[in-house]
């Protein structure tokens, strides 16, 4: 599919962050927030989305995560999860990083390892007075409550919230020889900002997405298309020279 010249080369030994977004998990049947379609344009973000909206109306935030939570359960990983659960296979232990902005647990049903859900996932509940989390796929009929008699809530992150793994992350973006963003607009920061600040240490930064998001001019690659098809094809031809390179 790739003009051999057109894809960055790797080698086993390189150290590859990727970032992905609600675009990759468009082909498993899971909505976007900002598309045609998107879920921001059925919900205003302040009325389920922030520790606001919680503390003022828990039942309508918990029957729109059980709604999502629903959702959830019912679909599967697509061929560019996969691909990325190969690619990280070949590399060298520890060579591979996922950062997710997804809630779902699709990266990890495709067989992903070393992902970190920065906002969160949609399978752990959090106590909101012990702060024990844990993991159910429950879908709750009203508030849920912890032992301890705290009220549940959704372990993901809200508007408002610092994203999970910051710290950890900022570290890979700067070790890293190679970025690859995909899915994602580009608009939600701090995710957004990772492209520039690998692109600022002189990483090699690639993108995959539907449309050419907002912050496209610091990808040194940008590959226009869905996820599904595109990935499998770089993956494929990333793995092809890995063989052949022996390295
Ligand atoms: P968005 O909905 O903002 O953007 C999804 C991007 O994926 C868009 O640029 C689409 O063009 C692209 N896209 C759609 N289908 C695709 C496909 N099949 N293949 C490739 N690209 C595709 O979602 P995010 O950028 O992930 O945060 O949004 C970031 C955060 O904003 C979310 O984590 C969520 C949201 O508000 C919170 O809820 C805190």
């Amino acid at each position: 599919m790739f003009e051999s010249q057109s894809v960055p080369p790797i080698s086993k030994s390189s150290k590859i962050v990727v970032l992905t977004g609600a675009g990759i998990s468009a082909e498993s049947g899971i909505r976007t927030f900002r598309d045609a379609g998107g879920m921001w344009e059925q919900y205003r973000a302040e009325d389920i989305a922030t520790p606001e909206a919680f503390d003022r109306d828990p039942e309508t935030v918990w029957e729109f995560y059980n709604e999502r939570r629903r959702k959830a359960g019912e679909v599967q990983p697509n061929p560019a999860h996969r691909a990325l659960a190969r690619l990280e296979e070949h590399l060298l232990p520890g060579n591979f990083t996922l950062i997710t902005q997804n809630v779902d647990n699709l990266h990890r049903l495709a067989g992903s390892k070393n992902v970190l859900h920065m906002h969160g996932e949609l399978s752990k509940v959090r106590c909101t007075k012990c702060a024990n989390v844990s993991e159910t796929m429950e879908l709750f009929e009203g508030i849920p409550y912890c032992d301890c008699g705290g009220m549940l809530r959704p372990d993901v992150v809200w508007f408002g919230e610092m994203p999970m793994f910051l710290e950890e992350t900022q570290n890979h973006l700067y070790m890293c020889d190679l970025f690859l963003a995909i899915g994602t607009s580009g608009h939600v920061h701090p995710a957004a900002g990772f492209l520039q600040t690998a692109k600022s240490a002189g990483v090699v930064t690639v993108g995959v997405n539907l449309e050419e998001p907002a912050n496209v001019r610091y990808f040194d690659f940008f590959f226009c298309g869905k996820a599904g098809g595109i990935l499998p094809s770089l993956v494929d031809n990333w793995l092809e020279a890995l063989s052949t390179k022996g390295a």
